[in-house]
């Protein structure tokens, strides 16, 4: 599918090994979290539109590439979304923040809304929507459907790990949105839990459990 760009990188695949690692704690999960967003964000940031500048160097003055300023929002999915923001900010310290605070009912798996707010300007931006775990996709698609609602053209799905149905999901309600993801693992359990996956990554990030 064109739409899911899996992001096959040796310090990806290491790094999210030692998410998958039960052994992994409280402290090392949320640090490596935020080094795959960052790594991520080189490769989702790809097709950023430059425009030619002059610079003097120190030798000779020459004509060379800058961003063209478009302006970018990011918006992590409460709770867990918030653990990829530094990392993304990293590499564009200049990007609003939005949020959107979801939670998955047990029950239903089915996505509650609980909290929201966007940059003023939000519909003028592209917006990259933070999420390290896309499972049944239900979390996701409404999080595309209501900055659609605000008026956003071009959103972007980052995920950490991705199962099948959910990009299946978010391709069927949204096949405009493109989906960067480190991992396409194997499927959902019966409690929606991605197998193998890392676990809650909301709790391994801020250690409730
Ligand atoms: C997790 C995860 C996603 C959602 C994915 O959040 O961070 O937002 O589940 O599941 P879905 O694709 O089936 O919707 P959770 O509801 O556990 O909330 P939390 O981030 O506050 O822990
Ligand atoms: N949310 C998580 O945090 N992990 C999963 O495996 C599925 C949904």
């Amino acid at each position: 599918m064109d739409k899911v760009h899996v992001l096959d990188h040796p310090l990806l695949q290491h790094k999210l090994s030692i998410l998958r690692d039960a052994r992994t704690g409280v402290k090392d999960f949320r640090e490596v979290v935020s080094e795959i967003a960052t790594l991520m964000c080189y490769e989702a940031t790809r097709d950023l539109p430059l425009e030619e500048v002059e610079i003097k160097t120190p030798v000779a003055t020459g004509k060379f590439k800058a961003l063209s300023g478009k302006k970018l929002a990011i918006v992590p999915v409460l709770r867990a979304g918030l653990g990829m923001v530094d990392g993304i900010l990293t590499l564009i310290p200049s990007a609003k923040v939005g949020h959107i605070g979801l939670y998955r009912d047990p029950q239903t798996l089915e996505p509650v809304e609980y909290y929201c707010k966007m940059p003023n300007d939000i519909s003028e931006r592209d917006v990259i929507i933070l999420d390290p775990m896309l499972a049944t996709g239900g979390s996701a698609s409404a999080a595309i459907q209501f900055l659609k609602n605000y008026g956003v053209k071009h959103i972007k799905l980052m995920n950490i790990i991705a199962a099948p149905e959910g990009i299946e999901r978010v391709h069927k309600d949204h096949p405009d949105v493109d989906i960067y993801c480190a991992a396409v693992d194997e499927k959902l359990n019966d409690h929606g839990y991605i197998v193998p996956g890392l676990g809650d990554a909301g709790d391994r990030i801020f250690g409730t459990k």
